[in-house]
């Protein structure tokens, strides 16, 4: 069968109104905006209101990438929403979206993978695009991090943040679009990041709910240096497979965890500073939503542009990761 190349023809992002500040978090928990932005690089995040929920952030996000691809919703055949914060169990968020969209051509998923999960959605649905099972997708990567955040928790409530970016996928012309990509999973890390209550293990009782356990859990520092290793050695891997050295990388698309995980990784690649993307200290830790959040941008501001070949890495709870090389 002859094998069609998939790429992103257009993007969208959306984020809540709401803003935290490190100065209203200084009001919260014992911490500092000095502790905070020397440590994570993370100034304010965005905060869905109490009435604002996932979906809302994914719809809108991916109501903008359709607009900028010129396609209508009933064009979409797969709707991947990635996301650790669904609007509820049941449906899937994928499937409100795609009633809140009207794309009744599409069927509606949720990848739950972390801060991975958009690089999880993007990896799938270019198998089925270059195979000719499908035509277009939405990707979507939307998240209200911040309802499942313990604000008693100073080590994990600094972090985490809310918004939702959206990538239609189609086909495109050769030597365009994903050249590569790849993810992974080790899950005997699970205790790293992880939110214990809430699901068949540990369903929700007064008990779960007084032992806090349906906030997330993290052990922050082992993570750090997993994440580091894990982005630095797959994006190495996929700009290998994509026949490109990373001389050929102009821009590189980290998940946005901590501005010290950034800089590691990219002083481990061996890319200069000014290649690489941050927006952490405006949106903090937005999980699935961060990478596609911070493509949009980059496609608004011109940093990517026709022709533009881009590297993105992702690592998050499970622990999953991944990598992703494509030309614009
Ligand atoms: N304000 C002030 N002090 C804080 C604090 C806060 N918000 N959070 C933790 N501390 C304290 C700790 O209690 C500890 O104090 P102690 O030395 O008296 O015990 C000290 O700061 C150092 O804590 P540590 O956890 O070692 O700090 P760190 O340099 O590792 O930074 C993180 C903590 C969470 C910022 C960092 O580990 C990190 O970003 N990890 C990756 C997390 C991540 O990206 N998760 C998502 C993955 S997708």
């Amino acid at each position: 069968m002859a094998s069609q190349n998939a790429g992103i023809i257009g993007m969208g992002h959306s984020y809540p109104e709401g803003i935290l500040t490190n100065a209203d978090l200084e009001k919260i928990v014992e911490t500092s905006d000095e502790w905070i932005t020397t440590r994570t690089g993370i100034k304010q995040r965005h905060k869905a209101a109490e009435n604002e929920y996932t979906s809302m952030f994914g719809t809108e996000a991916a109501k903008r990438a359709l607009e900028k691809a010129g396609l209508r919703p009933e064009d979409i055949e797969l709707i991947v929403c990635a996301t650790t914060t669904p609007d509820q169990i049941l449906p899937c968020t994928g499937a409100i979206i795609q009633a809140q969209l009207g794309a009744h051509n599409a069927a509606g998923m949720d990848v739950f993978a972390a801060c991975s999960g958009f690089l999880y959605g993007i990896t799938m649905v270019e198998s089925m695009i270059r195979t000719g099972q499908i035509k277009y997708a939405l990707v979507i990567g939307a998240e209200v991090l911040t309802k499942y955040v313990d604000y008693t928790d100073r080590g994990t409530c600094i972090l985490f943040g809310d918004g939702a970016g959206a990538a239609v996928l189609g086909p495109v012309p050769e030597d365009k679009g994903i050249l590569a990509t790849k993810i992974r999973s080790d899950g005997r890390f699970e205790e790293q990041l992880y939110c214990p209550g809430g699901g068949t293990k540990y369903g929700t009782t007064h008990e779960t709910i007084d032992k806090r356990m349906h906030y997330f859990k993290m052990k922050g520092n082992e993570l750090f240096k997993v994440a580091v290793r894990s982005m630095a050695e797959i994006s190495a891997e996929m700009i290998e497979k994509a026949g490109l050295a990373v001389n050929d990388i102009d821009l590189v698309i980290p998940h946005q965890a901590n501005q010290r995980i950034t800089d590691a990784v990219a002083s481990r690649l061996g890319v200069p500073e000014e290649k690489v993307y941050s927006n952490i200290a405006m949106h903090g830790n937005t999980s699935s939503a961060s990478i596609p959040i911070a493509m949009d941008e980059c496609i608004e501001s011109g940093r990517i542009t026709e022709g533009t070949t881009v590297l993105l890495t992702a690592f998050g709870g499970g622990v999953t990761w991944g990598g992703t090389v494509l030309r614009f």
